[in-house]
């Protein structure tokens, strides 16, 4: 393979007034286009259905942002048909044409950078420095992964005399990705583009409550030239055409992130041999975090309280990457805890496209109430510490610190996926890695230290996918930081990380006598 030459995209600098001004053209542009109808696409024709889903600004919900067509079954089955159609002659087209496309796409995102983030801050409440970090990662996604292509698509020889052995991938076939609404551009893009360079015809079922910004998706992946068959956008309910697609005895993979739950029914389900089906389908899922910060009595405490307030309340908690667990050593725990509200106090919180927004509201009523139950909860586990005034109006969730937390209890071993953080105390440094590695979950943990022992001890003993040393636990970069986690985090793959598009090959090796 040849040496890679990738390099991330750089974030807006919003310290210049241009760029600053570019995303609030672009927030007033977008906002006169709420309100509009998407469609399926299927086999390359906008399906016209029955039923339409409203997608909602969270910061505003008297705003439709967008409806968006609910495919049924029948539309389902088509796309798979059209997908099969197309198979044989996407997984013959050079990989050089695939990386092609993935590298428009990626200059097409970048062209529509501002309006992108817009989107994502209407539709789901993400505030605009953060939606633009997103679009980074989109593009990296793009170009990341035809480099990888390309990089592994030479294969590789062991030749004898009078033989030769010719190793090589080739695509699985037809791939359904299943899309969240918490990173509603990065993730949908990461998944459907590895499938696709890898020679997967792709259907993509984004979360409802993201399925405008997956629209904008669609149109640009279609604008970069994937064909019709190759590439097909599949809005729906998830109880209705979610199984459908996972049962589907001609789906081969099945790129999924969410919920820990869903993962591993979709697992289930695409285990069973279904009747005329002769593969094996892969399943790569990706799936919840109950992540940990352990702060010791060597941390500098300014960066350790700024670090846990972002990866705490940053999107509001809804990142499977967030920390929702802070675990304090006994010597450092009252001067950390009272820092930690102040900071936390003045967090601004409010609509997510006023550019004073730290932390917007949460992405649906239904989320709003699901975080309330489990605050409900946690007034009767522990300490409330915290909880911050949030505006009347728009699915806002306070963020709110529990003390003095006992690590069995509810909140602290169960995903809450909003703005709600655990403080527990440890004894002593061993008790602090035990008590970080207590839980079902190995995504993300954090450390801050500037012991070497434990900085070493940490390294050894914490069991996530993602550890970060001195620094938030949250915002992996492609490439950098390849991002996912193992126990029930997922089956260990590391999104943007090397060994990603393998899960969306198929190794061959022809032994030829010469
Ligand atoms: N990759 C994201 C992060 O690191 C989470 O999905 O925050």
């Amino acid at each position: 393979g040849k040496t890679s030459t990738f390099v991330n995209a750089a974030n807006s600098d919003y310290a210049r007034a241009s760029q600053r001004d570019a995303v609030q053209a672009a927030l007033i542009h977008v906002h006169r286009q709420l309100g509009q109808t998407y469609t399926p696409i299927i086999n390359g024709d906008r399906v016209n259905p029955l039923e339409y889903s409203e997608s909602l600004n969270p910061s505003q919900p008297e705003e439709v942002v967008g409806r968006v067509g609910l495919a049924t079954i029948e539309d389902a089955e088509h796309a798979i048909r059209a997908a099969k159609a197309a198979q044989a002659q996407w997984q013959q087209t050079p990989v050089a044409e695939r990386a092609t496309l993935l590298r428009r796409a990626a200059d097409l995102l970048e062209a529509q950078r501002h309006e992108l983030v817009a989107w994502m801050c209407y539709e789901v409440g993400k505030v605009v420095a953060e939606g633009d970090a997103e679009v980074s990662e989109a593009v990296d996604f793009c170009r990341y992964y035809a480099d990888e292509m390309e990089r592994l698509s030479g294969g590789y020889d062991r030749n004898f005399p009078g033989e030769t052995n010719h190793y090589h991938y080739q695509g699985r076939g037809i791939a359904v990705v299943i899309s969240p609404w918490n990173f509603p551009l990065a993730i949908p893009t990461g998944m459907t583009v590895a499938a696709l360079v890898s020679g997967n015809c792709t259907i993509l079922k984004p979360a409802d409550a993201a399925a405008v910004t997956a629209a904008k998706l669609a149109e640009i992946l279609i604008a970069a030239g994937f064909p019709p068959g190759v590439f097909q956008f599949l809005p729906g309910r998830g109880s209705v055409i979610g199984p459908y697609l996972t049962k589907h005895p001609d789906v081969h993979l099945i790129a999924f992130t969410g919920s820990q739950e869903v993962g591993c029914r979709i697992i289930a389900e695409a285990a069973v041999l279904q009747r005329g089906q002769t593969h094996i389908k892969r399943v790569i899922a990706e799936m919840g975090g109950k992540n940990a910060i352990i702060i010791d009595e060597s941390a500098d405490l300014d960066q350790a309280v700024a670090g846990v307030v972002q990866s705490a309340f940053g999107y509001s908690g809804q990142k499977c990457s967030a920390c929702s667990r802070v675990i304090v050593l006994e010597s450092i725990y009252q001067p950390f805890v009272q820092r930690l509200v102040e900071a936390t106090q003045s967090l601004n919180i409010g609509p997510a496209h006023l550019p004073s927004t730290r932390v917007g509201p949460v992405v649906t009523a239904a989320a709003r109430d699901r975080i309330q139950e489990y605050i409900a909860k946690g007034q009767r586990e522990a300490e409330l510490a915290l909880s911050v005034p949030v505006p009347p109006v728009g699915y806002f969730v306070s963020p709110t610190i529990f003390t003095n937390v006992p690590p069995t209890a509810t909140i602290a071993q169960e995903e809450i996926f909003g703005p709600v953080l655990a403080v527990l105390r440890a004894e002593t440094f061993s008790q602090a890695i035990e008590i970080a590695n207590a839980t079902a979950y190995a995504l993300t943990g954090g450390l801050y230290s500037r012991t070497p022992s434990h900085i070493q001890q940490a390294k050894a003993q914490f069991a996530v996918g993602n550890l970060y040393i001195n620094r938030g636990i949250t915002g992996a970069i492609v490439d950098r930081q390849p991002f996912g986690g193992f126990k029930l985090s997922g089956i260990g793959s590391k999104a943007g990380g090397r060994d990603y598009l393998l899960q969306f090959l198929e190794p061959r090796v022809i032994t030829e006598n010469v």
